[in-house]
This record gives C-alpha cells, structure tokens and sequence, in this order.
C-alpha cells in the first residue's frame, strides 16, 4: 500500500473519508460533500448508529452527487480529545475496513482547526503511520491466494492544507515502521528458514543503514567462556551465533556511554531434553522476538539517525533434544564465572541472556541495559496479552520505560524484585540453578539475570504475552506484533537523544 499526502482534492473513483464529531457534528469537510450528494450523509447517520465516536465507522456507497465511490465517515469523538494514538487508531481501523472492500484507493481529509491537541500536519501523519503499520502483511508462502482474496486497496492518501509539512512529520514514523516490519518479517519467518547464522545474517543487513555489526560463532564464544549460552545451543546441528550491533549516532560518539538493547533469539525452543508438549510447539518459533525486537529497534534508529549511542546484542541459539544436548542437572560456568545448575533445560532463555548481558557489560560499560525476552509462560498467566512484564534494579529507568510504553501504546506493567524471590534461584551444588519452585515463576526468572547485571542500571521485559498476537487491534494485524520496536525507539527519542 502506498502513502502519500496531498492538497483536498477528492481522486476520482476513490473512497473518501472524512470526520464526523461526537453528537454527529460534522466537520467542514463532511459538511461540503453533505451538501454536494444533496444530504446522503445526514440521511445515512439518520438511519445508522453512527454517533461520532473514535471507533465508529459508517460507509455511504455510491453517493450521487460526488465523485468518490464511496463516503466514509468516521468518528472523532469530542473536538479536540484526540491525541496520536487515537488518530493512528483511526489509520488503522480505516485500513481494516477498506482493505478488501474492493476500493483500491483511498483519500482521507484532515480538516484545519478544531483538534487542538495535535497540529494538523502531525494528525495527517499518525493518520498515515496508523495505516501504515496496520496494512503489514506476512503474505510471501501464500501462493496459491485469490486475487480477490488478496487486499484491493493499493493507495491511501492524506488531504491537508500543508502536504509538504505532513511529509516531513510522517518521515521518522515511516522509518520506525520499517524497523517494526522488519522485526514482524523475522518473528514470522518459520525455523526452517530463521535459525541462528540466518538470523546473524539478516541483522547483518543493517550495515547498509550505517550499523557496525559483527557476529561471534561459537568458537569465540567458548575463549570468551560462554558456557551458559553454548550449554542451550550445544544439542542443535545450528551453530549458535552471538551478534553484537553499535549505532554510534551521537555527536560526540566516543565519549558517551551507550545505552543497551538485548534480545534472546531462540530461534525454536523445543525445551530440549526437558521437552515441551507437542500441542502449541510450533509457536515457539517466535521465541527470538526479543532479539527480533532488538535487530527491529537498530533499524528504526539507524534508519532516522537517532543521535544517540545505541548497543545492541542478540544471542541466538536453537534449544533442541539430541544425543549431545544439555541435560537436566548438567553444571554449566557462564561468562562471569557464577556456575549454574541446569534443573530444567526449557528454562533456556535466561540461560543465554545471562552471557549476552554480562559480555554487553563488561565491554560496553552502558549507562543502562534493557534485555526482552519471551522469557516465561508465567508472564501470561500474572499479565494476559496486555501488559509486559517490566522487571528493573532502577526505578528511573522503570519509570522512564513505563513512560515510552504508555506513549507508544506498548503497555509494561511493572513486577516486584527483592531477596525472598533471589534466594529460591541458590543451589545445592552450584552458585545456582536456573529455575526457582511452581510459584512466581517470572520473578525468579528476572532474579536470575539480576545476578548478571550487578549494579548497572538494568531492566528486563516479559515479552512472552505480547509478541504475538491472535487477534487484530487496530495498527497491529493478527501475527507477530513488532512489540518492543516502538517502545524502545521512543525511549531512546525521549531520553537519549541530543536535541
Ligand atoms: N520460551 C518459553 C516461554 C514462553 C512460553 C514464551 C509460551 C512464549 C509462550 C521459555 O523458554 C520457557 O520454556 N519457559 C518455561 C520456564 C519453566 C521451565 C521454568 C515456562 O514458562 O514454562
Ligand atoms: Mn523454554
Ligand atoms: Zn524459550
């Protein structure tokens, strides 16, 4: 689907859209093609339970009188309460409805005026950023799909008094969605095709936007003594790769301490030899959506030249049942030198996490570390699908993640930490062991990588309940949701950059 913005002026043979108010006060816009069709709207909201509010919707098809094939109104609730979530909503619930109707293109008319919260060219473009992230498609092992089965809708413009303006604003959205899409692309991507030198090589890519990027095979990672993330990645016939990403976008680049992004990439978590059930497995192919989060957000802020220093790591490995696989009760001795007692070898997440953080920490030195991870069916079961878990030592920084994910609309809800929990990790035989007992499970997961940050400012997201999604809402189609890309390129935009 391709965006764009330009001067009102209705495209023939397009849908047009245009705002209707709470109360079903029309905007200037809507007023004008009222009159045009000789009143087809006022009799369409008549007959309807249209009243104006931000989710409803209401198509008058073939209006006389105009020259679009279709009038659609939508909500916008009380003049001057939408702010850029509920504009991109919009965007996006206008995408859902047109795709499929048949309509190749579409013109939506941001009216001047009334709502104050937002400049019309920055509405116009969350409006198109809405559109934009909703229309994402994972559609390229579908060959045998009907044309009419496939979307109609190609084109979706924006009409403004100032296209130019709305260009310019829309610009940055257009690459933080890229950096969405791209994260999107490899959690949907299936095992087959994304293990860990495949997903090396894609971040490699990121090269082309200016990232240093470098890949450490296992060989490397055995001198640097990485016997926690090897132990996960030991009973695959994949190698297990580590992929270290630096965008240095800061003016002074050299003297300022980074800030970390860490992702875990299993690429397909079996459980290992601690073997998951066979229903439901093939879901965990998106266990690297961290580390996708993680390649997605590098993207983003390389793509708009965030001027910030920005690290980010992906530790990946396959975790797979084999004669040469960990087994439970296996010792392993990370990086940091700590041993641990592998009690359950499914419990693999924190296990390569607990390198990838200890290597970001002792080479870079960040400010603060952030890892995600589709760490825990716990999450889910405390959170649902609508808040990650949000772990920290820092109550700064929890705050200031808290803040990004409320901006974005990629909710975090923050979990408790604290010695009770710590102490269930401690092992007989072992400094300790990778899972604690039936309760609190996510919290004992988030203490165990506490132990791998000491004192650097450090949070940890949950990422498990919201990096895949089983239903539409409305920017983020049914399917891998891009979670985290967003979050963290708005953290980053409000915290880090140099104005
Ligand atoms: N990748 C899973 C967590 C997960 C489950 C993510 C469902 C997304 C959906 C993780 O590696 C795992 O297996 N965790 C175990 C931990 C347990 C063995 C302590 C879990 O949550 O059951
Ligand atoms: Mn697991
Ligand atoms: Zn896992």
């Amino acid at each position: 689907m391709k965006i764009s913005f330009s001067k009102p002026e209705v495209p023939e043979g397009a849908a047009v859209v245009v705002g209707v108010y709470d109360d079903r006060k029309l905007t200037p816009t809507a007023a004008q093609l009222d009159k045009q069709s000789k009143g087809a709207i006022g009799r369409a909201l008549a007959a309807s339970r249209f009243k104006g509010r931000p989710d409803d919707l209401l198509s008058v098809l073939a209006p006389a009188g105009v020259d679009a094939s279709r009038i659609v109104l939508v909500g916008l609730g009380k003049p001057g309460s939408l702010d850029a979530l509920g504009v991109q909503a919009i965007g996006g619930r206008l995408v859902a409805n047109l795709a499929n109707s048949g309509e190749t293109a579409v013109a939506v008319a941001v009216d001047d005026g009334a709502d104050q919260k937002l400049a019309t060219a920055e509405q116009a473009a969350h409006l198109a950023y809405g559109a934009r992230l909703r229309a994402y498609r994972f559609d390229k092992y579908r060959t045998t799909e009907k044309p009419e089965a496939k979307p109609s809708l190609k084109r979706f413009t924006v009409m403004c008094s100032d296209p130019n303006a709305a260009k310019k604003a829309f610009d940055p959205l257009q690459r933080v969605s890229d950096g969405v899409f791209f994260t999107r692309d490899l959690v949907s991507e299936p095992s087959n095709v994304i293990y860990p030198e495949s997903l090396a090589q894609e971040a490699q890519k990121l090269a082309e936007l200016g990232v240093k990027v470098e890949v450490l095979g296992e060989k490397k990672m055995r001198e640097l003594g990485m016997g926690a993330l090897l132990g996960v990645g030991q009973g695959s016939e994949r190698e297990s790769q580590l992929v270290v990403m630096l965008w240095e976008g800061a003016p002074d680049a050299k003297n300022k301490a980074p800030v970390a992004f860490i992702g875990k990439g299993v690429t397909f978590d079996t459980g290992g030899i601690s073997i998951k059930p066979a229903a439901g497995m093939e879901e965990m192919k998106w266990d690297m959506a961290g580390a996708g989060a993680v390649i997605g957000v590098m993207h983003a802020l390389a793509a708009r030249k965030a001027k910030a220093n920005v690290v980010g790591i992906a530790g990946l490995v396959e975790n797979m049942p084999s004669g040469t696989a960990q087994r439970p009760g296996d010792v392993v001795k990370s990086m940091s030198g700590q041993t641990i007692e592998v009690i359950n070898t499914d419990a693999e997440g924190r296990l390569v996490l607990a390198d990838a953080l200890w290597y970001c920490r002792d080479r870079f030195k960040p400010q603060a570390m952030i890892d995600l991870a589709t760490l825990t069916g716990a999450i889910m079961v405390s959170l649902g699908r609508e808040h990650a878990g949000l772990f920290s030592n820092n109550d700064a920084l929890a705050e200031r993640l808290l803040a990004a994910g409320k901006a974005v609309n990629e909710p975090l809800w923050r979990m408790p930490m604290g010695d009770a929990y710590d102490k269930l990790i401690n092992s007989d035989i072992a400094d300790m062991k990778n899972i604690g007992n039936r309760y609190g499970g996510s919290i004992t997961a988030a203490q165990f990588l506490h132990r791998f940050v000491k004192d650097t400012p450090w949070a940890h997201l949950d990422i498990a309940g919201m990096a895949w999604t089983e239903k539409d809402s409305p920017v983020v189609p049914k399917g891998a949701s891009g979670y985290g890309v967003r979050l963290l390129d708005r953290f980053v935009a409000d915290n880090y950059e140099e104005k």
